[in-house]
């Protein structure tokens, strides 16, 4: 058996925040044992980055899909460009998707949103491809969404920040949960009581960078290699090693994204 690498399953190197230092960045990821990271795709524009970015690194993979954020800007050809990339050999997901009501307060934009969730979850079914799902501020619309349309379909809720119930649920749905840095923030009780109770088989590591740095690093700029903090929380809060979370979550990420 090979030795397990840390599985990032979520990152966005296309982001301005790495443009003076990204190439030395990645490059040196091997070093902190980083096997594998999956940027996701935000914005309208990051779908080229990302397309980019996975064919200089060949570590890197990609998901493509358009964030809530971007939801109003997206028209029937960002749907079929989304189509068009999920094909190439790499790409491995459809994501960011999915429902933000923190930034987007008008029910005209969350029709819009849920409009954009649904049609890209759809690309996902059809192309037998898993979904990264971002929610914020929108646990029950987001959950109900899934439950009614997302049946057989694989995916992980990324950054998951909900009730360690509702993680239940999606487990039984055939869900992962994405965990990050507010895994180590000393009052997401709600985040840490989800790691300890939901099985080790379904969470993925992830760090969101360059948002969501964990303690000690909290508000400065996040890079993968902190998630060795990710990783040692989790196993503190399931009282197993840090080498049993690294090498489970990467044998999740490889079978969630068929990667052989
Ligand atoms: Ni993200």
């Amino acid at each position: 058996m090979e030795t397990p690498v840390i599985f990032e399953t979520h990152a966005h190197y296309d982001d301005e925040a790495f443009e003076q230092d990204r190439e030395a960045l990645l490059n040196s990821m091997e070093a902190h044992g980083i096997g594998h990271i999956v940027n996701a795709c935000a914005s309208i524009e990051s779908l080229k980055a990302t397309e980019e970015l996975m064919e200089k690194y060949p570590f890197v993979y990609g998901a493509f899909g358009i964030h809530p954020d971007d939801a109003e800007k997206m028209t029937e050809d960002t749907l079929k460009e989304i189509r068009r990339l999920c094909h190439l050999p790499k790409a491995v997901a459809i994501g960011e998707i999915g429902l933000d009501y923190y930034w987007h307060k008008e029910e005209h934009e969350h029709e819009i949103q849920k409009k954009m969730f649904l049609a890209q979850m759809e690309i996902a079914r059809e192309e037998k491809l898993p979904f990264m799902v971002h929610s914020r501020d929108a646990a029950k619309d987001t959950f109900d969404l899934i439950a009614a349309r997302g049946k057989g379909q694989r995916g992980v809720i990324h950054c998951y920040s909900y009730s360690p119930e509702m993680a239940q649920e999606y487990v039984k749905l055939g869900y992962h949960i994405g965990l990050g840095g507010v895994v180590t923030f000393k009052n997401a009780k709600k985040v840490k009581e989800t790691a300890r109770q939901i099985p080790l088989e379904r969470i993925l590591l992830e760090t969101d960078s360059p948002y969501m740095a964990p303690t000690p690093f909290r508000g400065k700029r996040n890079n993968s290699a902190y998630i060795d903090y990710v990783a040692q929380e989790i196993a503190d809060l399931k009282g197993i090693s840090k080498e049993e979370v690294i090498a489970v979550t990467e044998e999740n990420a490889k079978k969630l994204f068929a990667i052989i």
